[in-house]
């Protein structure tokens, strides 16, 4: 629909985690002149950020360095990552930690003062700060919005749902429409016309029924560049979380993590016998990259026919797990489970897209004036399964590469261009639907007929009566980003990292490139 209100800002920021909000304070310092928009779609503190556990990666611990988390980061990643992209990551990390530091981010430390580290799947050293025990996006959420809110010149607008891009005639950013629910005087459908667009808009969990994600990780950022033309690479290698919370085969939505670090404290899992199923399928056991304890797990439920396996940190005792891990032992006993004293049940979720859309090492999409950091993006940084922690890090350093080139290649103000595409829109009932389809054919084990299935089920929905808003904006995403998911993971024959095919078993190394993705005449190529 037409915009109802338009606006200006020479930068929008698309997101409030860790990735956006680091965007913005950094371009805000890099330029202050600039006029700078956050706009996010629930409030500052809702996307993904604020649910992270287990903590952020970096090698800052005595005896680790940058080519040791290197060398981690890239066996993770199954010859699916872009060494440079990993080698940025990983030696511009730990100043960027510093940074979050010291604009207030209080991580845990020993008694002795030394910042406390710990370990998750596929890392061989210590290298994972935390904060609150288990609390760390909380604490580092906390952090950026006391920054923002000390930089008021950097405009706020919540419940603002991203819808498209406007584009000028040259194909570059000219501006972006947005939905918002009642914000001050911007209401409904509008635009803000700008010279630069960064996304950092999260993931996209609520494709698949069970996800650690909240709800408001549905795709929107991915879809939004696919329809404006940007490349979008990757998007087969979603990240299964081995230790999610199961809740029940009626669960739905987001449920609840069970940090890595749990296992990095010692706890290990168990079948219905109390078999450990881990040892002796890869040198680090119980901490095997992701892919390789979710897969192993899988495997344990199919072969004993069962709906989840057991997590047993019961040995860790009352006192380590109030003072180490006080949010999961309260969500846990909210269940009715006590770690202290009982198993817990555990099957693997959907947690993290590793791809996204594609960028260069400075956060630049294949769209003039279009950036992307985060889990939106995809800089190649996780290739075909990300090591644990790496996310937040990933968001963290690549904002600020945006925030050093961004200001001087900003472009000139530009006329949008008419948007004469057709509206395609779904309606937001067809949401479970889609869910379940991603679920029982795209989800942790894939093979051609379920994959042809799910992309037949994708391409001929009824579009329904979709109603203007965000129910529908959201389900139009989802299919989109669902439709590339599947037809990526279609393409890619071959088992590698979080992509696990049951008709090809094996990696295979002739298929090692990235599969792209891009929307032609709204259709998924
Ligand atoms: C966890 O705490 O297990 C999650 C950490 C991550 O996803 O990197």
């Amino acid at each position: 629909p037409a915009p109802g209100w338009t606006t200006r800002a020479d930068v929008v920021v698309v997101g409030s985690g860790i990735a956006g909000l680091t965007a913005a304070l950094r371009i805000h310092a890099a330029d202050p002149s600039l006029h700078l928009t956050v706009v996010t779609k629930d409030v500052l503190a809702a996307g993904s950020t604020q649910w992270a556990q287990g903590g952020i990666a970096a090698a800052l611990g005595p005896g680790d360095t940058p080519e040791q988390h290197e060398r981690d980061t890239l066996v993770a990643g199954a010859g699916a990552c872009d060494v440079e992209a990993v080698r940025v990551l990983v030696t511009e990390g730990p100043d960027a930690v510093r940074e979050l530091i010291a604009l207030g981010t209080q991580f845990d430390h020993h008694p002795d003062g030394e910042l406390s580290l710990t370990r998750e799947g596929g890392h061989h050293r210590d290298r994972i700060a935390h904060a609150g025990g288990d609390a760390t996006g909380a604490e580092i959420q906390r952090a950026l919005i006391a920054a923002v809110e000390r930089a008021p010149e950097i405009e706020v607008i919540q419940h603002a749902l991203a819808v498209d891009l406007l584009r000028a005639a040259d194909g570059g950013v000219a501006g972006l429409t947005l939905h918002v629910l009642g914000e001050g005087q911007h209401d409904g459908v509008g635009a803000v016309h700008c010279r630069a667009v960064v996304l950092a808009s999260g993931g996209l969990g609520q494709v698949f029924s069970q996800s650690t994600n909240p709800s408001v990780s549905t795709g929107d950022g991915m879809a939004l560049a696919m329809r404006a033309g940007a490349r979008v690479r990757d998007l087969e290698f979603v990240q299964f979380h081995p230790t999610v919370m199961w809740l029940g085969p009626d669960s739905q939505g987001q449920q609840p993590l069970i940090s890595e670090a749990v296992r990095g404290e010692g706890a290990f899992l168990v079948d219905f016998e109390g078999h450990r199923f881990m040892q002796g399928q890869h040198e680090l056991a119980d901490l095997a990259p992701r892919d390789v304890v979710a897969k192993a797990i899988t495997r344990r439920m199919i072969e004993t026919g069962r709906p989840h396996m057991w997590l047993d940190a019961r040995h860790l005792g009352a006192d380590f797990w109030e003072r180490r891990f006080p949010t999961i032992l309260r969500v846990c006993r909210e269940h009715g489970v006590d770690p202290v004293t009982d198993l817990i049940p555990v099957a693997p979720a959907q947690h993290y897209e590793s791809g996204g859309v594609a960028t260069d090492l400075w956060g630049r999409t294949t769209v003039p004036g279009l950036y992307a950091t985060g889990e939106v993006a995809c800089s190649g940084v996780h290739g075909a399964n990300r090591l644990a922690s790496n996310s937040l890090l990933e968001g963290l350093v690549f904002s600020r590469r945006i925030a050093e080139v961004l200001p001087g290649e900003l472009r000139d103000w530009a006329e949008p261009t008419p948007d004469e595409r057709p509206e395609g829109l779904v309606s937001g009932d067809r949401r479970r639907a889609l869910q379940d389809v991603m679920t029982s054919r795209v989800g942790v084990l894939r093979a051609a007929d379920g994959l042809a299935e799910a992309l037949e089920f994708l391409t001929t929905v009824d579009p329904g009566e979709p109603v203007v808003g965000p129910p529908a904006w959201e389900t139009t995403n989802l299919l989109t980003i669902s439709t590339a998911l599947a037809a990526a993971a279609a393409l890619r024959t071959e088992t590698r990292g979080s992509h696990w095919r049951e008709d090809f078993p094996d990696r295979d190394d002739s298929r090692a490139g990235h599969v792209d993705s891009w929307l032609v005449d709204g259709d998924v190529r």
